[in-house]
């Protein structure tokens, strides 16, 4: 099955092509628990456009303005990803576009209308199988661009569509066991990875951490679950993000401060102050991250911060900040009997959350998953995979009613 996912959600505009095939034990209540290398993936295309140029020099994303974003870079996108898997064929003869039904479509998106229609008109229909496109959570404008860029193609080459989940495409991402093609160098140049499935057995815990999203999610078994613990306030990217504008380092904020901090390690620099490790030791899932930025706003306000201070916060707040999404996340595993516990979402970049979750999880007998960190942030792979699964089980959407939601729930 070939499927092409479709990512706008927040900054990122990303189109894939997967080819896959194999499925979960749906029938078999034993095997329905256990995933497996039952699975085959190729990831024929995979075109990511990222505006955190434009975040930088506007210092975060603007809604208004990351949705014109999308809607310029989806087509390119559209074309690069279908161009890589070399599924684009040019088209003669008779164009039979059903053009008054793809201006309504896209009414609200006139320069996706402008470019999508000499692209539908020059090529042939691609041999795909479906559509995944996020619908949510994520910025309702963004979400909506791809939505209705998904319901105009599947009108004009009439492929089923998948409404995907934002967060169970950073779940599913983290579940693929990549491979290095050996076929990279030579002649199939378009065929550019391949992966199976982890091997891991139900139930597991997923943490998702992202700038929008703070999650502990239970899986007990296949595309089932439910969420265990959320933030009651910001999302730790945001902290990250905000406690690097204190500082005044460049957005985005997260990597900046967990490059400071390894400086700080690696010089044995040590705070000789404490942030709290708020929630920690309360008894549910739950985190809050405004106070530890406060705490932060505390140190920095109204005084000139050295280079060497700053090191040091940067330091105290990432050990905070692993110290509570470490020692929570351990603990809902031996709450549920967790097997495995994934790491997704933006900040799973970070390597020393990966490496101190991961050090504890062995120390438990408990595997982490974590994708390759290409695949950490938004993309539009993570969207067409969990839409391959959702397939499977003939999970399509009727385009028509098909629509965003910017605070979608996984459950
Ligand atoms: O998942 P993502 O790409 O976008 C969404 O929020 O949906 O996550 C972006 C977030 C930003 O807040 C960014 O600062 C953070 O991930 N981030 C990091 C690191 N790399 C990215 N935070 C901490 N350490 C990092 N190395």
């Amino acid at each position: 099955m070939r499927v092409l996912g479709i990512e706008t959600s927040c900054d990122d505009t990303g189109v894939a092509l997967l080819e896959a095939d194999g499925e979960f034990g749906f029938a078999s209540p034993k095997r329905a628990a256990k995933a497996g290398a039952d699975f085959n993936f190729k990831i024929r295309g995979n075109a990511l456009s990222s505006q955190t140029a434009l975040g930088l020099q506007y210092g975060g994303v603007f809604p208004a303005m990351a949705k014109r974003e999308h809607a310029k870079n989806l087509v390119p996108m559209l074309e690069s990803a279908m161009g890589q898997a070399g599924v684009l064929a040019e088209k003669y003869g008779n164009i039979s576009l059903h053009l008054p039904l793809l201006k309504k479509t896209l009414e609200r998106e006139p320069e996706l209308l402008a470019q999508l229609v000499p692209f539908l008109e020059r090529h042939e229909r691609p041999a795909i199988d479906a559509l995944a496109v996020t619908v949510g959570p994520g910025l309702e404008p963004c979400l909506w661009v791809g939505v209705n860029f998904a319901r105009a193609i599947s009108a004009a080459w009439d492929v089923p569509i998948v409404a995907v989940n934002h967060m169970e495409g950073h779940i599913v991402m983290s579940m693929m066991n990549m491979k290095e093609s050996q076929e990279r160098s030579n002649i199939l140049q378009n065929v550019r990875t391949f992966g199976t499935l982890a091997e891991f057995e139900y139930p597991i815990l997923a943490l998702l951490i992202s700038g929008g999203n703070t999650q502990l999610v239970l899986s007990k078994e296949p595309l089932q679950y439910e969420v265990v613990g959320k933030t009651r306030d910001d999302a730790v990217g945001e902290a990250f993000d905000k406690v690097a504008r204190m500082l005044e380092l460049p957005y985005p904020g997260g990597p900046e401060i967990s490059r400071l901090a390894l400086e700080a390690r690696s010089s044995k620099l040590e705070a000789d102050f404490k942030l709290p490790r708020p929630m920690l030791n309360e008894d549910h899932f739950d985190f809050s991250f405004s106070g530890l930025k406060t705490a932060v706003l505390r140190l920095v306000e109204n005084k000139t911060v050295s280079d060497d201070t700053k090191k040091q916060i940067a330091r105290e707040f990432e050990d905070a900040v692993a110290d509570v999404l470490v020692g929570k996340t351990l603990r809902a595993v031996e709450e549920y009997g967790a097997n495995a516990v994934i790491l997704g979402g933006g900040v799973s970049a970070n390597k020393h959350m990966r490496s101190e979750l991961d050090r504890r999880l062995k120390a438990e007998g408990c595997e982490l998953l974590v994708c390759p960190p290409e695949f950490s942030t938004d993309n539009g792979l993570m969207i067409a995979l969990a839409g391959y699964f959702h397939a499977l089980k003939k999970e399509f959407a009727a385009p028509e009613t098909l629509s965003a939601n910017g605070s979608l729930r996984l459950e």
